[in-house]
This record gives structure tokens, sequence and C-alpha cells, in this order.
């Protein structure tokens, strides 16, 4: 399997208190991995450390590696095709690895600016030039579903979007950056049926180019969207199942010891 991600013996505590650890996991190149687990076991401290997000909080350790494919030279001497630990020395810088890694969050976080700003901000800090970022913007509202909502209130402050439409901007401030692996974390978790079916379609298609590992509370969003399943436990993956081994016998009772 060609990999995208490797995680390995990843550990990470917070003022001592251990919230991931001896967490491994693959990610291939595309498709959809969800994570289902209980409340505090751990998933979003998981996600958080692929793109060092974690070290935002005082009091977090982390160890282990993390090793993304390809490494994307010139920023390490590594070799192209071989992968970077980005918990080691030869670690991408963090506005790289944020954008290569981009992430949702269960509520959406837009910046207290205009929908324009909001979208155009990170690519100015991230490529440090606009060439082009009208058209990107307008790509990545099209590719959210979210044009034609904004495309006459693009400089009316993105708070004043409905939260279904937040979410959505969030993924498109997401996308605008092309990221390499996209973690989502709950990501419809405030969204009503109709605009989580959107997003879970959107999300399907996005998969189709790239890596998606994704957390959800819910066994019937695993079943329509993922490809592989990983039961996460005691902070760290702890079985694996398909979508269809999870609907027999087996992957019932796993689940109920999991996440009951
Ligand atoms: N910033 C932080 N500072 C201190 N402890 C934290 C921090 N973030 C998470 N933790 C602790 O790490 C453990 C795992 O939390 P985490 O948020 O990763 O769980 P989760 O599986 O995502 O839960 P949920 O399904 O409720 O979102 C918890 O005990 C939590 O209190
Ligand atoms: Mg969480």
């Amino acid at each position: 399997m060609e990999l995208s991600l490797r995680v390995t013996g990843l550990r990470v505590s917070f003022h001592g208190r251990t919230a991931v650890e001896d967490a491994s996991l693959d990610l291939p190149r595309t498709g959809v991995t969800v994570l289902l687990g209980r409340s505090g076991s751990g998933k979003t401290t998981f996600l958080r450390a692929l793109n060092r997000l974690n070290e935002c909080f005082p009091g977090c350790e982390t160890s282990g590696s993390i090793v993304l494919y390809p490494c994307g030279a010139p920023v390490s001497p590594a070799e192209p095709g071989t992968g970077c630990d980005v918990l080691g020395p030869h670690a991408p810088p963090l506005t790289e690895l944020r954008r290569r890694v981009g992430m949702v969050f269960q509520t959406p976080n837009v910046l207290p600016m205009s929908i324009r700003r909001n979208l155009l901000l990170p690519l100015e800090l991230v490529r440090g030039r606009l060439d082009g970022a009208e058209a990107r913007m307008r790509a990545a509202l099209a590719d959210v579903g979210l044009w034609d909502d904004v495309r006459q209130r693009l400089d009316r402050p993105a708070a004043q979007l409905s939260g279904g439409q937040q979410q959505r901007l969030c993924l498109a401030r997401m996308l605008i950056l092309e990221p390499d692996v996209l973690l989502l974390d709950e990501p419809t978790a405030s969204l009503d049926a109709a605009t989580t079916q959107d997003i879970e379609r959107l999300v399907r298609r996005l998969a189709a180019a790239r890596p998606v590992l994704m957390v959800s509370h819910s066994l019937g969003q695993a079943a329509r969207m993922a490809d592989r399943v990983v039961i996460f436990a005691d902070g760290r993956p702890q079985r694996e199942f398909t979508p269809a081994e999870l609907g027999g016998d087996a992957g019932r009772e796993a689940l109920m010891q999991a996440l009951l």
C-alpha cells in the first residue's frame, strides 16, 4: 500500500497526563478512514498531533514518529519520495506542515473578518503572494457548494453565515491551500441533515484524490462514508474494519465493546 502518512508509537500528554499512547496508524494515498471511539478516548488529540496543533497547548508533550510522504523537498534534505518525520529534526516548517495536513474542527472557527478575507488571508500567509487568488477563492467556494450562496456578499462578515455555511467556509479555507491530507473532526456535528449529506458527498469526492482521516460519532455516517473504520479506544487505534465487516456479528460485537 502506498502511504501518505505513517504514525508509529505516538504518545501525547498534557501536564503529564497521557491522552494518546502507543498509537500507530497508516494512511493510504486516498480514501476515507473513519475513527470511531468513546468520548475522551483521545481522537481529537490524535488528529491534532498530526499537524502539531497540540503544541499550542501548555504542558503538552509529544513523542513517537509521524512520517509524511513524500517529504516535499526542498524543505528537507531527504530524497523526494521518502518520508519525513514531522516530529524529527528534518520536519517541514510548521506553516508548510499545516498547509499540507489541513484540519477542520467540530465547531466552525471562521475568522472575525469578511468571507473573502477568510479565504485570502491564509493564502497570503502561507503562499506569500496573491496571484490568481480570486480564481482560487471562487473554486474553493464552488467545491464546497457555497459559491452561489455567498457570491453577492463576499465582503460581509463570515460570522453572519449560518452554522452549516460557516462549516463549509472552513472546509473551503482548508481546500484553498491544496492540502495533501485532510483531517476532519466530526465535521458535520453541528449541521442539519441536508447539509450533512452535502458535506458527506463532498468529502467522498475529495477522498478520491487524497486521504481523509475523519472522526465521527455516527455509525450511519461511518457506514456511508468509510473505506475503513478504525476503532479508537484508550488513546490508540485498536482494530480496523471494512464497512461490510462492521455490519457483521464480529464487527457489531467489537463496536459494542469499544463504544458502549
Ligand atoms: N488542551 C488540552 N489540555 C489538557 N488536556 C487535554 C487537552 N486536550 C485534550 N485533553 C485531554 O485528553 C484526553 C482526550 O481528549 P480528546 O479531546 O482527544 O478526546 P476525544 O476522543 O476527541 O473525545 P470527544 O469524542 O468527546 O471529542 C481527555 O482526557 C482530555 O481531557
Ligand atoms: Mg474530540
